[in-house]
């Protein structure tokens, strides 16, 4: 963001109240923050006995050794039961847990809590009769289909931590998370539909089971669920139709009890190194912050509540919002299998009308792309039930923010703009409807029980009307307990740059203005942000230099208007490949979708002759950030060779839209 649009954004001075009614009878109140501020533990105890524990906890927290930290020491529960089980008991097993809706338009199916309790059961039944148990990983690599949820809740049913890898990824992707996670068993189907086609996962399953062996780990069992019924190759060794051994298995099961600090999941996200980190979320600090937010931030009530999130299960915003924290709280949501536009552009607002959705959560990117579509589309749809709407991923400018809360929210709803990370597990700033009055583009203030600041270099808090780091200053029940196989790497990469005030440093720019509020920016370090999914500039640039034809590779997240950044790469090409050939960004723009997936796929790519270094060799971004937005090239001075410049200026870029 620049300093222009920062200047703007801090001179929006719109605001909206909470509407009366919401505000009287929200769940939480301001109270709740002079509450968290006097007995912060205290606060998050009482969160925690929202949910059921067979044990109960002997001690809070311990942050005896940080930053390793436990929550609810000694404390024992079972997730599944705690989001499926526990409804069913107390009476309500008729309520639909999930209205599914499948892409193809007459594809539907309603599942209660009641169904959801058999058939997280049988499928439970089933991972231990394939030899799954406590502790073992599981990674399922899934459409949007209710067998993703079912897979997803046998395995923290039976102790086993799971890693879900976005659809969307490649093989390549997904064979380094198999073997990094070691995963034992992969839940995957034929294939899953997109934009009226279907499109195949298993093979994709079967590469990536290659490439982790030839890393030396063996994938022992593919379970496989049949959605679309294309041809797939089937090893009888090591794959086995979900059909064959869930549909078969008992709808009983009794669920074990685990310590609070059991391994729940692994969440693999970009970092500013080659290799994705995977994060390590555990069992009841999670649970409890990520049912306790979507309670308190969506003012959720379960009895007449219609809640849906867009995101996909395979990034951190599915398992919190679509599977934890909603399935916790014992609410009726939708899941929606396919893409906003298909079979028509109004699919969405469809769905909102058929199924009366109350509270809806998206990303800021599909809000730009319905406002660059017209108001014609949602306004032929009746979306008065909608009363609470939901932003995450990317910083919403003010536009988006006032089109969504007046197109899509007939201007009567609170819109909450929620700032949270993988590792930080649930959300940790917004507003909440009944008590913030809404700063378009603002996430105002972290929650209650919540420690967030803004601070200098040196780790100092900012005054009011400054910019600066967006730090934590104080542990929260869901946030990440390590790196998967790397303490050490966790060190560095989140406590060290504040080693001193022991603050965790969360990546992201922001500003307090006048009153405090926080304005988050985007990212600071070489991470970028396109439609709201995390990229790793490093990692693009190792895809690019595994090319045959690449000498070497810059990569950099320039602002765009749809997608908030697009990933705009340099190119330096070896000798023997001359000038690359006829389609040279085409290819290397392929490949780096076969090395991490399309969503990782350049905008543009320009082959250039040399890159910007100082004299200690480390590429200037900022300068090639400058070509990739089309502005003047900024201060060159520190350049060893100040002509690269002109001479990139003045190269051949090469587009690779399609
Ligand atoms: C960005 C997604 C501004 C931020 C839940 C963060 C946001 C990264 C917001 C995490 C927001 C997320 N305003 N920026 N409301 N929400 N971000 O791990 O840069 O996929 O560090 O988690 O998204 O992305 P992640």
């Amino acid at each position: 963001m620049t300093e222009e649009t920062l200047s703007n954004l801090l001179h929006e001075n719109r605001r909206f109240e909470p509407p009366a009614e919401l505000a009287a009878a929200a769940n939480v109140k301001a109270s709740a923050y002079d509450d968290a501020a006097a007995d912060r533990e205290g606060f998050w105890a009482a969160a925690a006995e929202r949910l059921a524990w067979t044990k109960k906890w002997d001690r809070v927290l311990d942050w005896d050794n940080p930053p390793f930290a436990k929550w609810f020491v000694g404390g024992e529960l079972n997730v599944a039961y705690n989001c499926v089980d526990r409804h069913v008991e107390a009476g309500n097993g008729d309520r639909v847990a999930i209205h599914w809706v499948g892409e193809p338009a007459d594809e539907a199916r309603d599942i209660t809590y009641a169904d959801l309790q058999a058939e997280v059961s049988r499928a439970a039944n089933a991972l231990t009769s394939l030899g799954i148990g406590k502790g073992d990983p599981v990674a399922i690599y899934m459409p949007m289909i209710p067998e993703a949820i079912f897979a997803m809740l046998a395995c923290a049913r039976i102790g086993a931590p799971h890693t879900v890898v976005f659809g969307g990824f490649s093989a390549e992707a997904l064979g380094s998370r198999l073997e990094d996670f070691k995963a034992k068993l992969v839940v995957t189907s034929d294939g899953g539909y997109r934009r009226g086609t279907a499109s195949a996962l298993k093979p994709a399953v079967d590469e990536a089971r290659q490439i982790s062996s030839r890393a030396g780990h063996d994938v022992g069992r593919v379970l496989v669920v049949r959605r679309t019924g294309q041809e797939v190759a089937f090893d009888e060794d090591v794959d086995v139709w979900w059909h064959d051994v869930v549909d078969s298995a008992s709808p009983e099961h009794t669920p074990e009890s685990f310590d609070s600090e059991h391994p729940l999941f692994v969440m693999y996200t970009s970092g500013t190194t080659g290799k994705p980190k995977g994060i390590l979320h555990t069992t009841g600090g999670y649970l409890t912050q990520c049912a306790f937010t979507h309670w308190e931030v969506f003012d959720l009530k379960p009895e007449t509540d219609v809640y849906w999130c867009t995101a996909d299960i395979g990034w951190i915003t599915g398992h919190s919002y679509i599977v934890y924290g909603p399935l916790a709280n014992g609410v009726t949501q939708v899941l929606y299998e396919g893409t906003p536009d298909s079979p028509e552009r109004g699919r969405w607002w469809q769905i909102i009308a058929d199924k009366k959705v109350t509270v809806f959560y998206t990303a800021p990117t599909a809000i730009r792309s319905f406002m660059k579509q017209g108001r014609e589309i949602p306004d032929r749809h009746d979306m008065s039930s909608l009363r609470i709407l939901g932003s995450v991923g990317e910083p919403i400018n003010p536009e988006a923010y006032i089109w969504y809360r007046l197109v899509i929210g007939g201007d009567r709803t609170p819109v909450v703009d929620t700032w949270w990370q993988t590792e930080t597990g649930a959300i940790m700033i917004s507003p909440l409807p009944g008590v913030t009055a809404g700063k378009p583009g603002s996430a105002m203030t972290a929650l209650p029980g919540v420690s967030a600041d803004v601070v200098n270099d040196e780790g100092v808090p900012v005054p009011h009307g400054s910019g600066g780091y967006l730090v934590l200053t104080s542990p929260w029940p869901s946030m990440l307990r390590t790196i998967w196989g790397d303490d050490q790497r966790y060190i560095d990469t989140y406590w060290s740059r504040f080693r001193d005030q022991g603050f965790y440093f969360a990546g992201d720019g922001a500003k307090k203005d006048e009153d405090g509020d926080l304005w988050v920016l985007g990212r600071v370090d070489d991470v970028m942000n396109v439609s709201g999914h995390r990229l790793s500039t490093t990692e693009i640039e190792s895809a690019l230099v595994s090319h045959p034809k690449v000498a070497e590779a810059a990569v950099v997240g320039a602002t765009d208007p749809d997608t908030g950044q697009a990933v705009v790469a340099f190119v330096i090409l070896r000798e023997n490949a001359g000038d690359g050939g006829e389609g040279i960004a085409k290819e290397l723009s392929d490949h780096v979708r076969t090395q991490i997936g399309p969503i990782a796929k350049p905008r543009q790519i320009m082959i250039v002759p040399e890159l910007p270094k100082t004299r200690s060799g480390k590429i200037m971004r900022r300068l090639l950030r400058d070509v990739a937005e089309k502005r003047e090239v900024g201060d060159t001075t520190t350049l060893a060779d100040s002509t690269i410049m002109e001479l990139i200026s003045a190269g051949q870029a090469t587009s690779t839209e399609d």
